[in-house]
């Protein structure tokens, strides 16, 4: 199931977050900081009581932004990356928002796959972004009324 998160699942968040050498992390202090942003919401996916992925966005206007999405290692390529997804796209309209827009490192293959399979598209690139080496895809997803 997909709950949203509280202060209780911040370690387990981080942790999720540590197994990722590459990923550009929030850890604990970041995360803290999102709870306190009133458009700010996290959300994890639970399953026997074990937290698996988490994922976090914005809600901003009529524009909701994809900041982080993690699935652990022990889960990968079970489809909780999808649920999760699938989930904030249902979120979007009930909150008004009209567009899902995020940004990814054009070497994250995996990340691209997902976003391309439900939808996204890419609409612009921001040239040598990450590392001065890497482009950063900026995709979007507009919901239909
Ligand atoms: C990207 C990520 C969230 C995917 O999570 P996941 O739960 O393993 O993904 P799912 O099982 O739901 O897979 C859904 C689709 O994503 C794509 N995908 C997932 N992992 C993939 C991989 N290793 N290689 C290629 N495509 C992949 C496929 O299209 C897949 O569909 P399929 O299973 O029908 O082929 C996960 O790899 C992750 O946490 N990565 C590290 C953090 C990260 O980079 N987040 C994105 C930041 S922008």
């Amino acid at each position: 199931m997909i709950r949203k998160a509280d202060l209780n699942d911040l370690d387990d968040i981080v942790e999720i977050e540590n197994e990722w050498q590459d990923y550009p992390k929030w850890g604990k202090n970041g995360f803290l900081k999102e709870f306190e942003k009133d458009f700010s919401r996290t959300f994890v996916f639970v399953h026997d009581d074990v937290i698996y992925g988490f994922i976090n966005f914005w809600e901003i206007d009529d524009i909701l932004e994809i900041n982080s999405i993690v699935v652990s290692h022990r889960r990968l390529r079970s489809s909780i990356g999808s649920m999760l997804i699938d989930f904030v796209v249902n979120c979007a309209p009930k909150s008004g928002c009209k567009r899902i827009i995020l940004e990814v490192n054009e070497k994250n293959i995996p990340a691209i796959s997902l976003y391309k399979k439900k939808g996204f598209r890419v609409y612009n690139t921001r040239k040598k972004y990450y590392d001065l080496k890497y482009d950063a895809l900026l995709m979007e997803l507009v919901i239909d009324e």
